[in-house]
């Protein structure tokens, strides 16, 4: 092996199967969601086509090796919430050793292999899942991945940078101001005067977090300063938005072996209910499960469903998406297209608006999990 993997290289497992490595929990707050995605996926997945070897992540970063079977029974209902917890044994890489080898390692034991695997699917969201962190370990360890390299997931990630792509892109975007950790410090007062001139209510946000972590609404000047000061708890980088009154609308996008372009599904809308949320809070999304509804294919009007597909590619091919995204819009009443954000690890639970939009657009949950990996193994890490 050289020390980028060749695409369509995919050594076969002994007994002909994709040995696929599926990465998931993790060091974010959205640790339980990707333990359950990971449920859906080991009870979907095509096993006569696919080796899988389940590894979890703590929340500490320790890389555990997991029992299928218990993987597969993670649910959010009733009880605890799943988690990963650290172990005695720890699984292991062994970087520019080129064989793609996993090990298990013990204090006072002898390494025990794992074997080599031919892909890894990372079922990770946000920081150091979503972000280019992992995705840059698995380039220098040259293993084929399902999705977006380490460019795209840190423009992803970050709500400033994002915005500055897709405008450079001619991508709708909001009214926006960002405020670094530098700035805020240096002089407070600009750094309001600056977000003063969007008008109430403004969005408060981290610029590198998920979830609806740490967002506020503010619609009271005096509330915007500690606003910002929530927000800086989770990333000292912060992004203030105008709010935008509209329907939220979102639409996947799956990738095609160049030269062919990325694929649109059917829009879907987030219905948030009236009454205890005023956006798609962190409650909304995970907790109080009533208040939101996804609705799809979203009811639009046959022209905003078309330009919608359309934006959704073209905001998948600015930040140079691989693989698949989520791209979330906000529909006005004057029939306008604002883009909030690209997720490009998004939810991915069997009930998650992602695999949701596909089923409505006629292709399921195995077959999008088959799709990915193909796509991951059809192309090479490195510079492509
Ligand atoms: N500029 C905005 N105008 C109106 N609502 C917003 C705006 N920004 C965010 N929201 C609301 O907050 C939610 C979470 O914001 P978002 O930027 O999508 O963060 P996250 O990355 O955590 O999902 C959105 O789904 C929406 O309900
Ligand atoms: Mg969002």
């Amino acid at each position: 092996m050289t020390d980028s993997a060749q695409p369509g290289t995919a050594t076969r497992g002994q007994d002909g199967r994709i040995r696929v490595a599926v990465l998931f929990g993790g060091r974010s707050s959205e640790h339980a969601v990707s333990c359950v995605t990971a449920a859906g996926v080991l009870r979907a997945i095509d096993r006569d086509r696919y080796d899988v070897v389940p590894i979890g992540i703590s929340r500490s970063g320790q890389w555990v090796q997991m029992d299928d079977a218990r993987v597969q029974a993670f649910s959010l209902d009733g009880g605890a919430l799943p988690a990963i917890e650290d172990a005695h044994a720890t699984v292991v890489t062994a970087p520019g050793a080129g064989s793609h080898e996993l090990l298990v390692t013990a204090p006072g034991e002898p390494p025990r292999s794992l074997g080599a695997v031919d892909v890894v699917f990372p079922l990770l969201h946000g920081p150091f899942g979503e972000d280019g962190t992992i995705q840059g370990m698995l380039e220098l360890l040259g293993v084929p991945y399902v999705g977006a390299g380490v460019l795209a997931s840190a423009v992803g990630m970050d709500k400033d940078f994002m915005k500055v792509v897709f405008e450079h892109a001619g991508l709708p975007v909001g009214p926006y101001e960002s405020i670094t950790a530098r700035q805020w410090t240096a002089d407070r007062a600009a750094c309001l005067d600056r977000v003063g001139r969007l008008g109430l209510p403004v969005f408060v946000k981290p610029a590198r977090a998920g979830s609806s972590m740490g967002i506020t609404r503010v619609t009271d000047p005096a509330a915007l300063e500690a606003a910002i000061e929530t927000a800086r708890e989770h990333d000292p980088k912060v992004v203030v938005e105008a709010g935008i009154v509209g329907r939220e609308i979102e639409c996947a996008v799956l990738d095609r072996p160049s030269p062919e372009r990325p694929m649109a599904s059917l829009p879907g809308e987030i219905v948030v209910a009236d009454g205890q949320h005023t956006f798609y809070d962190f409650e909304a999304k995970y907790v109080d499960v009533a208040a939101a509804a996804l609705s799809c294919p979203a009811d639009l009007p046959a022209e905003a469903t078309a330009r919608i597909r359309q934006l959704a590619v073209e905001t998948f091919e600015a930040v140079a998406g691989e693989g698949l995204s989520r791209v979330d819009f906000f529909y006005t009443p004057e029939g306008d297209l604002i883009i909030n954000e690209i997720n490009t690890m998004p939810g991915f639970t069997p009930i998650s608006m992602y695999p949701q939009m596909w089923a409505a657009t006629g292709i399921d949950y195995p077959e999008l999990i088959d799709r990915l990996l193909e796509l991951a193994l059809s192309r090479s890490t490195g510079l492509r």
